[in-house]
């Protein structure tokens, strides 16, 4: 993917930073280790499952004293977590906790998650850090369009903006002409929403005649789901403002595990103070360098209720040395899940690269969705990709996927089938949106 570092628009974003911001990189290691330790004995004190773990394969927390000996401890998946439902991951006594969170995953049992005072105040600090990273500050209007609920985005930016002093409209997602509303009377500074749901909120302000440029909007703090630069791009132009990323997973804490920096937009710098990252080669497990892509993976430092070691997030990146905040390292923008990868005639490709491509066009936005169908005993793609009301007039659209479909050949290599359909037809995620729709006869 292109990689490009786009500055921020507007000038006067001088880095406001706390003591872990502006530690150096070895003050920054000899805090993790620390924390390591900790960790590594609290999860195997206080949860049966690491405790099982860890004698299964043959390691004890003592064992653990450099950065390096991580390496030994076995790691945690998704489905340990699911075999504890719902509450025997827990480290400390229920009654200690002072909210669960639970993700809904698509099968099964969700996945839950709790946190005591303690937990929701380092979220709150962590949270309050990426949106002044973003270029938030004290007083600012944020309008949340994170989804409030058992889904950890709308509270988690919520307490981090109120930790920093901002103003938050607590307006969660959906009942898109009442954001539209929202924004044009409140007149907020930053939004915080999925990247799909700004499209459909950026719809909705064409639709009622109103131009997004003008809005109050300065800063967009867009995550949840994996996009792209190109949409970044768009956004960017659409509404002039400067959009940056942010990731976590309800797992590790939620929102705030990583925030991309708004003075250098290269990547988000992972708050390593808090979470520990490794890549691992999906396959063997094995350890990578810096700077090779594989499955990121983080063990919790500070959190008491819900420790995680060496959790598998499942989410391909790389990671980079730290530059805004140089004792903190980056990971790259997250172009896929290994579960949303597609293996389309021995070819891999993940829905990001195929919106690269819609984007880079003038006639069709980030709207679209891939249909995956089975044809005798070929696999067929066919991407449905919605055309902008402006280019809906019939002519040229035949030119217009003829033009997409080479370009999916030419950078990813492979032949799918491009259907334009018309504005407003395909459904719009309130959250995160589903890209794939997979017809194939199960095996
Ligand atoms: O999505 C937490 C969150 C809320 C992050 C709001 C950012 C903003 P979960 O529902 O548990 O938690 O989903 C976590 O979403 O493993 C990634 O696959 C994906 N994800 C989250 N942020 C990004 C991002 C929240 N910036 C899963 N880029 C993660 C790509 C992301 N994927």
């Amino acid at each position: 993917m292109a990689s490009r570092t786009p500055q921020s628009r507007r000038s006067g974003y001088s880095a406001e930073m706390d003591e872990a911001e502006r530690a150096s990189r070895d003050e920054i290691i000899a805090l993790q280790t620390k924390r390591l330790a900790w960790t590594l004995a609290h999860a195997y004190n206080n949860v049966a499952h690491y405790k099982k773990a860890f004698d299964g394969a043959g390691v004890h927390p003592n064992d653990f004293r450099q950065q390096s000996d991580l390496r030994n401890f076995p790691f945690t998946v998704k489905t340990d977590l699911r075999d504890n439902y719902p509450f025997n991951m827990f480290a400390v006594p229920r009654e200690k906790l002072v909210r669960v969170h639970a993700s809904s995953g698509t099968t099964g049992k969700p996945i839950v998650v709790g946190y005591t005072k303690a937990d929701i105040d380092v979220w709150s600090d962590v949270m309050a850090r990426s949106i002044r990273a973003a270029g938030g500050r004290t007083g600012m209007i944020i309008h949340n369009a994170y989804g409030y609920g058992l889904f950890t985005g709308g509270l988690g930016v919520h307490y981090g903006a109120e930790r920093l002093g901002c103003t938050v409209v607590p307006v969660s997602g959906g009942m898109t002409e009442r954001q539209v509303q929202l924004i044009n009377d409140f007149k907020p500074d930053i939004i915080t929403v999925t990247p799909s749901y700004m499209l459909a909120i950026s719809d909705e302000f064409k639709r009622r005649g109103l131009d997004p440029r003008q809005s109050s909007l300065k800063i967009g703090i867009f995550g949840a789901e994996p996009w792209t630069n190109a949409l970044r791009g768009e956004i960017e132009a659409t509404f002039d403002m400067d959009a940056t990323d942010i990731y976590g997973l309800s797992e590790v804490i939620g929102p705030g595990v990583a925030q991309e920096c708004i003075e250098t937009k290269d990547g988000l710098h992972i708050w390593e103070d808090h979470f520990y990252p490794e890549v691992i080669d999906p396959e063997t497990g094995a350890m990578l360098p810096d700077g090779e892509i594989g499955e990121l993976v983080f063990t919790s430092l500070t959190k008491e209720a819900f420790p995680v070691v060496r959790y598998r997030t499942r989410d391909l990146t790389r990671l980079l040395p730290g530059t805004a905040r140089p004792g903190m390292r980056r990971m790259e923008k997250v172009t896929g899940r290994s579960d949303d990868m597609i293996i389309l005639r021995g070819v891999n490709l993940f829905p990001t690269q195929i919106e690269e491509v819609l984007v880079a066009t003038d006639w069709c936005g980030g709207h679209f969705i891939i249909e995956l169908t089975r044809e005798g005993r070929m696999d067929e793609m066919t991407v449905l990709a919605e055309a902008r009301p402006e280019s809906w007039d019939g002519s040229g659209l035949l030119e217009h996927t003829e033009r997409v479909t080479a370009s999916i050949k030419n950078s990813i290599g492979i032949t799918a089938r491009v259907r334009a359909v018309a504005p407003d037809t395909l459904e719009r995620s309130l959250g995160k949106a589903k890209r794939i729709i997979d017809k194939r006869p199960k095996e």
